[in-house]
């Protein structure tokens, strides 16, 4: 499993008993988390959360009160991203912090292709509130933001002009629609990355199923990506895809890589437990 180990201002405390107990900030947040199967560490340590999220079967969720909007501080070497973070009705708060892991990885592949006298090309699909676009942008790449919900984009811009970046092209569309595009114009990226659901909603179009949709798309993006330099990191969260299935369907890609980096992305906690929480792909050549 890998797991980031750069965060000052996130903290994966404990998990267990199907749920996860993070610090972000000052903030001390209790919420479901179903990969966390094992039992609690010690119960005084969960009594420190300032806010908790609880939902019952078969009914929407919700917060014990209101989580006031606040700002968490990535840093890596000299990299500072501010995240703007807020109360979702769906537990979320509009960060993963396991996905740093992934952009140690792009300031490295960017620094790498940046070396040879070219601005990397990065193509960040199902991008959220944009973690990788506001890395990639800041070790100077040309970033390309895309995500089919109007407000995850809106989050992300949001994001974007709290850190004074002002040079990232936003999408508002469906992924597979955007690369499809992309091979008809011959645009290439020199790193794709994306982080697709098990189901997307796609306003106006037909929504996104990970099961139906992923190979085909993965297919295209080989087209897309640059031949002299490129990478790729992929994150899948579906308990009906383990592992072992997506490696075998990705080697029936044409023209997948013989080699690449396949295994868990996860979170460590500071009580010793490791978080599984889905699958990690990636390469680069
Ligand atoms: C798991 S989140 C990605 C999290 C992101 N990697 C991060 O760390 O911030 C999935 C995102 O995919 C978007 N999405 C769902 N279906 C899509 C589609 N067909 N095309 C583009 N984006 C889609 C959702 O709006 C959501 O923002």
């Amino acid at each position: 499993m890998k797991y980031p180990t750069s965060w000052k201002s996130y903290e994966l405390i404990d998990i267990g008993e199907g749920r996860k107990l993070e610090r972000f900030g000052d903030l001390v947040v209790d919420r479901p988390e179903p990969s966390a199967t094992s039992k609690k560490g010690a119960v005084s340590l969960w009594d420190v959360a300032t806010h908790r999220f609880t939902e019952q079967k078969g009914q929407k969720g919700s917060w014990n009160k209101p989580v006031p909007d606040f700002t968490i501080e990535y840093q890596q070497d000299e990299i500072s991203i501010l995240f703007q973070l807020k109360e979702t009705a769906f537990k979320h708060l509009g960060i993963f912090p396991e996905q740093a892991e992934n952009w140690d990885f792009i300031v490295e592949q960017c620094a790498h292709i940046s070396e040879s006298g070219t601005q990397p090309r990065i193509l960040n699909l199902f991008a959220y509130t944009g973690g990788a676009s506001l890395v990639a942008d800041r070790v100077g790449a040309k970033v390309t933001h895309v995500d089919s919900s109007k407000t995850a984009v809106n989050w992300a811009r949001e994001n974007a002009d709290l850190n004074d970046i002002s040079t990232i092209r936003w999408i508002v569309e469906d992924a597979r629609k955007y690369v499809e595009r992309c091979i008809k114009r011959g645009e290439k990226f020199h790193g794709v990355i994306l982080d697709p659901p098990i189901f997307g909603m796609v306003p106006k179009g037909k929504n996104w199923k990970l099961n139906n949709d992923l190979e085909p798309l993965l297919s295209n993006i080989l087209k897309i990506l640059d031949p002299e330099h490129q990478f790729l990191i992929l994150n899948t969260y579906s308990p009906q895809l383990p592992l072992p299935d997506l490696k075998k369907m990705l080697r029936g890609i044409r023209g997948w890589p013989k080699k690449f980096e396949a295994t868990t992305l996860g979170l460590k906690s500071t009580t010793g437990r490791e978080l599984e929480l889905g699958n990690l792909v990636r390469f680069s050549r």
